[in-house]
């Protein structure tokens, strides 16, 4: 269970090496056909590979032909770690650090990002997006057809209801909860899929583009799934194999991770069958980690530090990734690598979340930062670092807590009993928390008396990324949003 810190370390350095061989590469050969699938929410120990009781065979298959990426970071909610992985930068340098995009928010990723899809483009790929945006859309220039996409087929706002497609938010300056459809078709609303489940719905729209798609030109498909996010939400087939799982929302939950595995596997098979295969990267990550189900239960015991059931998802961790790549012979990997060296940092106070997020510097050099609650120790002032901010910072086997850590307690992996595995209290929190994470992965031993200039050290880095952070852009609530009884959400600005 516990990780083996020598094998990630290896990893890393396998990797770096990788990297400036294929750097050289790359310009000798034809461009690869990129195909990056997103999932939302998947947790740790959800897939089969690492020992879970939900059966991924296709992502165990592919991830074996492939490379498994145990270590690196993701951010814990949508609207960051999206922002980071269309415009390759931390969401302090786009100024969408705070939470995520609501329905109703008249902002969405600066227009004067250029995005990885135009960049492609730039360089000759077709780009077609399926799934979820969540990047913003209050007006049209913010939508994923203006922003480098040839087509797009999905939803824009953060969740919805993987059968009927519609979104009910809380329009707060109405006073007034508003259901309504969230599905375009390009920048068309399409209202001819109720009833469809989603994960099938986006699996057949990105099985569709590959089979349209002309191979003598790159292919860039983002398939960014609805799967796993809540609402726990599938077909009754998918649930049949999982009888013996006693825990409703796990096995609703499993159900959902069978057929996001399926997904996989049928737009595998259709990169196979059209022939692009062999010149396809195939990336596969989640965006954030779990949140489905809400009951504690996707994690492996102690992976994270802790998780907050707190249904808004504001006090989450940034998490631990997971990602599957698989490639042929031409590795063309600076592209996606971008995505996977994240740092993060979450400034909190009493009303609203200020997430920020910083670049590492490559491999060996992670770190990230997180959200915390106001407690200040005046002992560790002379970094200038504030640490009633709540923060995390890696680099090399050190992590960095600061502030409050998001929750108190350890989750139990699903099915354990074990008192080790237990909600157990964090005992004490304290402001400033360093865990040598190559010794001690699940973060149990709390180490910063014991290393004063390694926190040190920390804290002066984490005081240097704040300095370049852009102001905060999270503005309120535009009534004009209102798509009334009978349309759909999208821009009305
Ligand atoms: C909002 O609407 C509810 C009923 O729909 C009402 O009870 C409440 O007073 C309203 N609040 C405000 C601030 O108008
Ligand atoms: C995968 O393809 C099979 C065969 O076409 C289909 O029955 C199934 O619904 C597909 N699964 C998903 C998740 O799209
Ligand atoms: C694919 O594109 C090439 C080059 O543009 C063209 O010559 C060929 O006819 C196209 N094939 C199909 C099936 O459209
Ligand atoms: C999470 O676990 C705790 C402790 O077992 C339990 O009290 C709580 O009800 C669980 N949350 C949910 C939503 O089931
Ligand atoms: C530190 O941050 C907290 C919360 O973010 C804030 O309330 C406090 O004023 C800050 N302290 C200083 C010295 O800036
Ligand atoms: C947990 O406890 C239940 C009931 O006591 C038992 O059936 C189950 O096998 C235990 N699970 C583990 C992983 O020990």
């Amino acid at each position: 269970m516990t990780r083996d810190g020598k094998s990630q370390a290896a990893f890393w350095i396998l990797a770096a090496g990788l990297l400036s061989v294929l750097t050289g590469l790359v310009s000798a050969v034809r461009p690869p056909h990129i195909v990056f699938i997103l999932a939302d929410d998947l947790g740790w120990y959800d897939v089969g590979y690492h020992s879970s009781e939900i059966r991924t065979p296709n992502l165990d298959r592919l991830s074996a032909q492939g490379v498994r990426l145990e270590n690196y970071y993701v951010q814990p909610v949508c609207t960051p770690s999206r922002n980071q992985l269309m415009t390759g930068r931390y969401q302090i340098h786009t100024g969408m650090q705070h939470q995520i995009i609501w329905p109703c928010q008249p902002y969405c990723v600066p227009l004067d990002e250029k995005l990885l899809p135009q960049l492609l483009k730039e360089a000759g790929y077709d780009t077609h997006m399926v799934g979820k945006w969540h990047l913003g859309m209050y007006k049209k220039d913010c939508l994923p057809t203006r922003r480098g996409f040839d087509t797009y087929f999905g939803y824009l706002t953060g969740s919805e209801d993987y059968f009927t497609h519609e979104r009910c938010y809380n329009i707060a300056p109405l006073n007034l909860t508003r259901c309504a459809l969230d599905l375009r078709d390009g920048e068309e609303v399409a209202t001819a899929y109720k009833g469809d489940y989603s994960t099938e719905l986006f699996s057949q729209r990105a099985v569709g583009v590959i089979k349209k798609h002309n191979s003598s030109k790159p292919l860039f498909l983002y398939v960014a799934l609805q799967a796993v996010h809540s609402p726990l939400q599938v077909p009754e087939r998918y649930l049949a194999p999982y009888s013996f799982i006693e825990d409703r929302h796990r096995r609703l939950y499993a159900g959902m991770v069978s057929a996001m595995d399926e997904a996989v596997g049928n737009i595998s098979l259709a990169l196979q069958q059209e022939g692009l295969w062999d010149n396809t990267v195939l990336v596969f990550s989640t965006g954030t980690q779990t949140y489905a189900n809400l009951q504690n239960q996707t994690q492996k015991c102690g992976v994270l530090r802790c998780r907050s059931s707190v249904p808004s998802g504001l006090h989450r961790h940034p998490q631990k990734g997971l990602c599957v790549c698989r490639w042929s012979d031409i590795l063309w990997v600076n592209v996606f690598l971008m995505f996977f060296f994240f740092v993060c940092f979450w400034k909190v106070d009493e009303v609203k979340y200020q997430l920020h997020c910083l670049l590492l510097a490559g491999p060996g050099r992670r770190s990230r930062l997180t959200l915390a609650r106001g407690v200040a120790e005046d002992r560790w002032a002379k970094s200038g670092f504030n640490v009633s901010i709540h923060a995390a910072i890696r680099s090399s086997n050190w992590k960095l807590l600061t502030g409050y850590p998001g929750c108190e307690v350890w989750f139990p992996r699903p099915g354990d009993n074990g008192s080790d595995c237990g909600l157990s209290k964090l005992d004490p929190l304290k402001p400033i928390m360093l865990f040598d994470v190559e010794k001690d992965p699940e973060e149990r031993n709390e180490v910063s008396a014991q290393f004063p200039s390694v926190v040190d050290y920390l804290l002066t880095r984490l005081q240097e990324h704040q300095k370049t952070a852009l102001p905060i852009n999270y503005p309120d609530d535009d009534p004009k949003c209102d798509p009334g009884p009978t349309r759909a959400w999208g821009p009305w600005a």
